[in-house]
């Protein structure tokens, strides 16, 4: 958390120390003239993370918070909640998975794509004058799923890690195999040589090793990969291609997105 006046720490010879010292008390005495901010913790959400939208200097006569999703109007309404009274209420645009705090942050659990968007929070204050903060958080997507086989749609791949953060393990899996599998094939990348990782001949059970293999992939007898340690470096596309009895083969692709935290 930066206090807004840090970056005028910058440059200042050592007897203006003293002088800043006593200038930042000042500041810090006055919580009325310093400014209401929201943050996002994590500032970059994941599908499946708990995020907490933190208030900072709030000021000292809160009588009541109110937020928002959105706009400031009741069909946007998540939660309020009465310092007076601590009785929370929630609004229409309440989840199920919001917690407010008496300090006025927002807990949101197991956030999804669709909780990416505008938040605002409206304190009321004792002279019922009010403050309003706004915040933008981003929800992103853990796993894209695309679909490379349009006649058979139900063939998919899905991460099963909702958190793909760095150093985390990611299992890619998938649902409704066709049947009579000879050969899978996992590619970073396009279905190509180079590119192959890994693959798995299902008769006699074995695993050999491609040119894109990093050592940190393991294939399971029913085609799921999992990654281990992953880093951002395995950000990308992935190609698993299922080579039938009959030679026909199929193919998914899917993306995957690995982010620092
Ligand atoms: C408010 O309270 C929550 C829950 O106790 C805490 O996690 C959060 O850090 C607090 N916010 C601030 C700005 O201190
Ligand atoms: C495949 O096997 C792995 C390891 O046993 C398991 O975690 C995963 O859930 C399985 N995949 C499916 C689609 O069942």
């Amino acid at each position: 958390m930066d206090s807004p006046s840090a970056p005028a720490h910058r440059g200042l010879l050592p007897s203006q120390g003293l002088l800043l010292a006593a200038s930042l008390l000042t500041f810090w005495s006055l919580p009325t003239t310093a400014q209401l901010t929201m943050e996002s913790v994590p500032p970059n959400a994941v599908e499946g993370q708990d995020v907490l939208l933190r208030v900072h200097n709030l000021p000292g006569n809160v009588a009541a918070y109110h937020w928002y999703k959105g706009k400031i109007w009741e069909s946007d309404r998540i939660v309020s909640y009465v310092i007076g009274t601590q009785i929370i209420t929630f609004g229409p645009a309440n989840s199920g998975r919001e917690t407010i705090y008496p300090n006025g942050s927002l807990l949101l659990q197991k956030v999804t794509l669709k909780d990416t968007g505008k938040y605002v929070l409206q304190v009321i204050l004792k002279d019922y004058d009010d403050k309003i903060v706004t915040g933008e958080l981003h929800v992103y997507p853990s796993f894209l799923t695309f679909w490379s086989l349009p006649s058979t749609a139900q063939f998919t791949m899905e991460s099963v890690l909702p958190n793909a953060a760095e150093g985390k393990e990611v299992l890619l899996r998938f649902h409704n195999l066709p049947g009579d599998l000879k050969r899978y094939a996992w590619y970073k990348g396009e279905v190509k040589e180079n590119n192959e990782i890994v693959s798995y001949v299902i008769e006699t059970q074995t695993t050999i090793h491609g040119p894109a293999y990093s050592g940190r992939e393991t294939i399971y007898p029913n085609g799921s990969l999992l990654l281990q340690k992953v880093t951002v470096k395995d950000t990308g596309e992935y190609n698993l291609q299922v080579i039938l009895k009959d030679y026909a083969t199929k193919q998914v692709t899917g993306q995957l997105h690995v982010y620092r935290e």
